[in-house]
């Protein structure tokens, strides 16, 4: 038997103002973008923005549903849609807010395992990392170099 340790480097700032202009930017369309969320059940919405590599950014919300599991999170109604509308362009970072109504969220929110594996899909398709910033509301914000490192021991297509 043998123990393999597996770690992550994240950078943690402690507010939005350390990041430079274009990351502010992005994160300010996640958080356009969290404002039309569709979340009357949770009361937690979420936005997620996603800069291209045409310079397009795409961005998405959460959409919830009266049978709760067919919603979708805001980060993979975002990354279908510009693996939808945009296939072969590479997408360089995403910035995802997300917060609830029914108190005030000023930690950092990670995205759920499900879409970090389907942002997995794309960073595995392009060859290239995807950045990854999250934030809560307010406060600290988390920045991941790629997905990768949120999501060790990944399921792709080399075993397929
Ligand atoms: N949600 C997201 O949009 N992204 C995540 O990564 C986690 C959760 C949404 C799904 C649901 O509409 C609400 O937040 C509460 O789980």
């Amino acid at each position: 038997m043998k123990e393999v340790k597996i770690e992550s480097v994240l950078q943690v700032y402690d507010d939005l103002d350390e990041l430079p202009e274009n990351i502010i930017d992005l994160m300010h369309q996640a958080m356009k973008a969290r404002e039309k969320a569709y979340a009357p059940y949770s009361k937690f919405s979420v936005g997620a923005a996603l800069l291209l590599d045409n310079d397009g950014v795409v961005t998405g919300n959460n959409q919830e549903n009266a049978s709760y599991p067919s919603g979708l999170c805001a980060e993979r109604t975002a990354i279908y849609y510009a693996g939808a509308k945009f296939p072969g362009v590479k997408i360089l970072r995403m910035a995802i807010v997300a917060g609830s109504k029914l108190k005030q969220t000023v930690s950092p929110i990670p995205p759920c395992g499900a879409c970090r594996q389907a942002i997995a899909e794309y960073e595995v398709k392009q060859d290239a990392p995807i950045e990854i910033y999250f934030m809560g509301e307010t406060g600290k914000v988390v920045k991941s170099e790629s997905l990768a490192n949120l999501l060790p021991l990944v399921f792709d297509k080399s075993v397929l």
